[in-house]
């Protein structure tokens, strides 16, 4: 059997800390990669004043990882633009916030065929290919107008919007007439796969056959759900080793008695960290007796912050969380800790086990590993709540965290209140069947049935 070849915009090599850059995808593919040698293949993050399509190759922890460095425009054009002002905002169902403009396109189009130039010559004849998110639908086709026959999936971390808002790309037939160059797409949830499936029906005219396989623009793909994971084992190991235990110990000093709830974003709009904000200050302004008694610590690191939106909701989250904290801070109690710094893996397992609530409320989230690493962190004897949104991925595999609608101010706050007062049996029931479905959902689990899926 070949070897698999992972494809990414952004590469994070196995074994790091977590002190770099964040993001589900990073996280999962270093621990899918860490026990299947293979290459990790993907842009290095840096810009050069004229692309030469000069691979970088290093060997991290028994995974071959090669990058190339692209031109300013290609970052502007195709990073910026259309995958991060295009695709992403539209995708998270925010229309209003979705722009298209033909240099993004361009841009788009010609990073996925650069890709394609560096990758062709480090493929063998046998090698698989997994190609993952909305930055590389096209390379496929680009891949295969190269002459490459190799088997090649997609994986896409992001919900797939329905049809109507899709629709309102001007080249969405493209986009989705691409992805029939792989043999495979893989999607977080059913949600995003029978939106995907409305499409191929009702606008593509195409159709799905009894073995899931669609048929459209005159070619097939198989289709499906791949849940992605957590990796479990070491992320239990983590909360239980001794840089997590330190800065639990530390954390519970500084809680000083009280409740403290948690959020850990990367900074972006489509994790309603406004609406959080909110539904907490209701929670403070309808329960008198609850303030002093608990905190909120949002960590959210800043992300992608070249692009206007991105600088928009920081400013609007600086305003707001300074508000809040106005209006209700007494000499010696801060209702928000806003801390917009990276954690280590480790330290944040501890933070996440000192928290009596996770809030996870993302307006539309692909899946939301937070979600899972909370509940991976727990004390197994005194475990906390997790309060999530019915519009993230993980609410589809987490039926017993208590489920919110992110838009009803009024139902978060009734969530956290709930959180805080829920006694430990009921506690412990709904966490030991949330720790069961994830040990079996993990990130290996994730990644073995996808490449069976692949490969098969
Ligand atoms: P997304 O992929 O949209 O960022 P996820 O919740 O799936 O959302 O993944 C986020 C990942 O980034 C998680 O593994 C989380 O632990 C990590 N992360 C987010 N914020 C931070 C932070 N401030 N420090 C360290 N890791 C973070
Ligand atoms: O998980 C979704 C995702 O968009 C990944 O593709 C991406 O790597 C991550 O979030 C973080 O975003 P970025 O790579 O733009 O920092």
């Amino acid at each position: 059997m070949g070897r698999l070849i992972v494809v990414s915009n952004r590469v994070q090599p196995p074994g790091d800390t977590g002190d770099g850059a964040v993001g589900g995808l990073a996280m999962a593919l270093a621990a899918a990669l860490r026990e299947h040698s293979g290459v990790w293949f993907g842009w290095s993050g840096q810009t050069v004043d004229e692309y030469t399509g000069q691979l970088s190759v290093q060997r991290i922890g028994g995974v071959t990882v090669a990058t190339v460095d692209l031109e300013e425009q290609d970052r502007l054009e195709y990073y910026n633009g259309y995958a991060n002002r295009t695709l992403w905002p539209l995708f998270h169902y925010r229309v209003d916030l979705s722009a298209y403009e033909r240099t993004f396109s361009e841009g788009y189009a010609r990073v996925n065929a650069r890709f394609a130039d560096a990758l062709t010559p480090l493929v063998g004849p046998d090698d698989f290919i997994w190609v993952h998110d909305y930055h590389l639908i096209p390379l496929a086709r680009e891949l295969r107008a190269r002459g490459l026959k190799n088997r090649i999936g997609f994986f896409l971390h992001i919900p797939w919007p329905a049809r109507r808002l899709l629709i309102t790309l001007p080249d969405h037939r493209e986009l989705v007439a691409a992805l029939f160059d792989y043999d495979l797409l893989g999607f977080q949830t059913e949600d995003s796969t029978g939106a995907f499936r409305d499409y191929v029906r009702t606008e593509a005219e195409g159709s799905i056959d009894d073995e899931g396989v669609a048929h459209a623009f005159g070619r097939s793909a198989r289709i499906g759900a791949f849940p992605i994971g957590l990796d479990v084992e070491n992320f239990v190991a983590a909360a239980e080793g001794p840089v997590a235990q330190a800065e639990y110990e530390r954390m519970r000093a500084s809680v000083n008695g009280r409740d403290m709830i948690i959020g850990v974003d990367r900074l972006d709009y489509s994790k309603g960290l406004e609406d959080r904000f909110l539904a907490y200050e209701q929670v403070l302004h309808d329960h008198e007796e609850l303030r002093e008694k608990v905190f909120l610590l949002q960590i959210a690191t800043p992300s992608r912050e070249e692009v206007v939106a991105y600088q928009e909701i920081r400013a609007r989250l600086d305003a707001v969380s300074g508000r809040i904290n106005g209006a209700f801070a007494t000499v010696d109690w801060v209702p928000i800790r806003y801390v917009n710094r990276t954690y280590r893996r480790d330290e944040l397992a501890g933070v996440y086990r000192a928290a009596r609530i996770g809030l996870v409320t993302p307006l539309r989230d692909g899946m939301n590993l937070v979600a899972k690493e909370y509940v991976a962190a727990q004390d197994p004897k005194d475990p906390g709540v997790l309060v999530l949104s019915q519009f993230a991925g993980a609410s589809e595999q987490m039926a017993e965290a208590l489920i919110v609608n992110p838009f009803d101010r009024a139902a978060v706050a009734e969530g956290i209140v709930k959180g805080l007062g829920m006694e430990r049996a009921e506690r412990i029931e709904r966490w030991t069947a949330l720790m069961d479905n994830l040990r079996k959902t993990d990130v290996i689990a994730w990644r073995d049935a996808y490449v069976a899926a692949l490969i098969g």
